[in-house]
């Protein structure tokens, strides 16, 4: 048990999906998966680069079937996320992966909704769901999508932007804010994973985001470090993520010191913790172990995640 409270605010749950409960999953509704066995999968967790990560992210999801197999991975991650110290949790889902696939958006919805209705009773985590919409597909079935969770009284508290980056600027999804902006969704989005800080900058002007997932490559300018210090815009960085993305080479290399220098508003988050070898809490102790970073340091990253969630006004105050 990590006792360090904080808010996971960039997880994706598809990205919580044990390569055990992949197996599982996989013997309970009849899916033939292409590795010899779990030894095998695992071994496949070596990444070049961000696609290379999402080509397996995406095919590992053919597991996911029913509505019990959405509850079953949510509540997975809410008993391991609980050991790591969270009491707070929004998190992303991709319903385009699952449409594309033939499942139906009321199957992924309702079942990782029904596990985060009874998670404050049972693990005691608040929680927020976040629709993310795919920015390699095109932004006319993003919108469609949105107007079907929105008929559908989904219950979301806002959408985010996920996949592949480069080549796919937040300028193409300006329509799909606007609409989240209208039907009074908060708007986050994934900029300066692999993009360049220009995208940072359009996500902030263009979509209207009040928290960027990443961000990692705006300490390549200047000016725009400024501007988010000013605006103290939460940056939900994923240390261990950007190591086995090869954003960084290796988590020495992590820009986290220097952002936290900078003054910068930044927080420490899991992104697919099933992947990319940890939770909250192991993202939390490469921390310290690599930089030696004091209690301080650690609660200060902890309140900073609390502060910038969506969380209501109550609960934040009993959590800082
Ligand atoms: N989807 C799941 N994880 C992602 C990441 N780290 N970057 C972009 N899209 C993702
Ligand atoms: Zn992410």
């Amino acid at each position: 048990m990590f006792d360090l409270p904080s808010a996971e605010l960039h997880l994706h749950i598809e990205g919580t999906l044990e390569p055990e409960l992949i197996f599982d999953l996989a013997a309970r509704n009849g899916v033939d998966l292409p590795y010899a066995g779990l030894q095998d999968l695992k071994d496949r967790y070596e990444f070049t680069d961000l696609q290379s990560f999402l080509d397996l992210y995406y095919s590992n999801m053919q597991v996911l079937r029913t509505e019990a197999d959405f509850a079953d991975m949510t509540r997975a991650y809410l008993r391991r996320a609980a050991a790591a110290g969270v009491r707070h949790a929004e998190i992303m889902m991709d319903p385009q992966a699952h449409l594309v696939r033939g499942v139906a958006l009321e199957t992924c919805v309702n079942g990782v909704a029904s596990a985060l209705a009874d998670s404050e009773a049972e693990f005691g985590i608040s929680t927020g769901l976040i629709a993310a919409f795919l920015r390699d597909r095109p932004a006319e079935e993003a919108l469609e999508v949105l107007e079907a969770l929105l008929a559908m009284d989904a219950p979301i508290i806002g959408i985010g932007l996920d996949s592949a980056e480069v080549g796919h600027p937040p300028s193409g999804f300006t329509a799909v804010y606007e609409r989240a902006r209208q039907a009074g969704l908060r708007r986050i989005a994934h900029a300066g994973e692999e993009g360049p800080p220009e995208y940072v900058r359009e996500a902030l002007d263009l979509l209207g985001v009040e928290r960027i997932d990443h961000g990692i490559r705006c300490l390549e300018d200047d000016a725009l470090v400024r501007r988010l210090v000013v605006e103290q815009v939460p940056l939900t960085v994923c240390p261990l993520s950007n190591v086995r993305l090869r954003a960084v080479d290796t988590l020495k290399d992590h820009p986290l010191p220097a952002m936290l220098e900078r003054g910068l508003n930044v927080c420490v988050n899991s992104d697919d913790p099933a992947y990319f070898g940890g939770y909250v809490d192991d993202n939390f102790r490469q921390l310290e172990q690599t930089f030696g970073f004091s209690a301080d340091q650690l609660a200060t990253l902890a309140a900073n995640s609390i502060r910038s969630s969506f969380i209501d006004g109550g609960r934040r105050d009993a959590l800082l």
